[in-house]
Order: C-alpha cells, then sequence, then structure tokens
C-alpha cells in the first residue's frame, strides 16, 4: 500500500506492506534509527514519536495507519548545532547514562511540556510514566524536564 506522511517537516510517499509497523517503517524505510524498539508491547516507551503532536507509541501502530499525517521523530527536534531546550535539559542535567530510554523520554516530555508548560515536578513524573529507563533511577530525566520547561518558559513569565 502506498502511504505519504510529513515525516520532520518533508512529504515523502512509501510503498509498504500493511503489516509493517509504524516503528519499523521509521528505521528500516526512513532511516531515522533514533526511534528505538524495545519492548514491542506497548510498554517501554522507547518507540515513542509525535504523530500529529500526540506522543504514540510507534510499535503500537502500522504505518498506513499514520498516513497523511505529520510525525516527529527525535531527528526532526533538533540538530547537533541547535539542541532542542529537552536535548539541552539531558546534557545539562545528565538525563542519560546508555541512552536507550532517551529518544522517546524526550518526545513523551515534549508533549507533556506543550500541554503544560509549567509542570511541577509530580506531573513530570506522572507524565512520564509510560516511559521506562533501566539506568539513571528518572531523577536526572526529571531535572532535565525541569531545565527545559525554564528555558522555554523564559521571556514568557506569565502562566
Ligand atoms: S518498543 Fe514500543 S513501547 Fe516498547
Ligand atoms: S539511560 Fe539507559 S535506559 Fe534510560
Amino acid at each position: 500500500m502506498k502511504i505519504r506522511v510529513n515525516l520532520n517537516g518533508t512529504w515523502r510517499e512509501d510503498e509498504v506492506e500493511p503489516r509493517l509497523l509504524l516503528v519499523h517503517y521509521l528505521r528500516d524505510v526512513a532511516g531515522l534509527t533514533g526511534t528505538h524498539v524495545g519492548c514491542e508491547t506497548s510498554i517501554c516507551g522507547a518507540c515513542t514519536v509525535l504523530l500529529n503532536r500526540d506522543a504514540v507509541k510507534s510499535c503500537t501502530l502500522f504505518a498506513v495507519q499514520a498516513d497523511g499525517a505529520e510525525i516527529t521523530t527525535i531527528e526532526g527536534l533538533g540538530n547537533d548545532s541547535n539542541l532542542h531546550p529537552l536535548q539541552q535539559g539531558f546534557w545539562e542535567e545528565h538525563g542519560l547514562q546508555c541512552g536507550f530510554c532517551t529518544p522517546g523520554m524526550i518526545l513523551s516530555a515534549y508533549q507533556l511540556l506543550c500541554r503544560n508548560p509549567r509542570a511541577s515536578q509530580e506531573e513530570i513524573r506522572k507524565g512520564l510514566e509510560g516511559n521506562l529507563c533501566r539506568c539513571t533511577g528518572y531523577q536526572h530525566i526529571v531535572k532535565a524536564v525541569e531545565y527545559a520547561a525554564r528555558k522555554m518558559n523564559e521571556g514568557n513569565p506569565n502562566p
């Protein structure tokens, strides 16, 4: 089947099998390997991407279900010379160790801060509960998101 998606700001068309999962489309067809495959059962969140600005676990969707949609992967959030505040936050606050969970964490946090720019520490923890990390103990991840929230709210003092 043919699908057409806006991937990180660029429209593309591909022929895919109906059974192809979105996460495998992103990695194997589009070559965007920043989206990781962990459990493939909707538990770990390593495969999280934004689909029409909603954070989704891309192992739970078929690629054909994304036809016509706007998809953002970690590669679309920033680049080496222009990191997104969340990427800066994970760097500055040591929010990762092995980094396997990090792309998914960042995209879930992105949705969280878009919906709640002044999220409390408790709200950050709740917002990220669908993303698992086996390394960090989460403390530094929460600090990284708080860092990003401060950066993103700079110049916008009113809630
Ligand atoms: S790989 Fe999708 S939730 Fe774990
Ligand atoms: S940094 Fe290793 S799984 Fe999170």
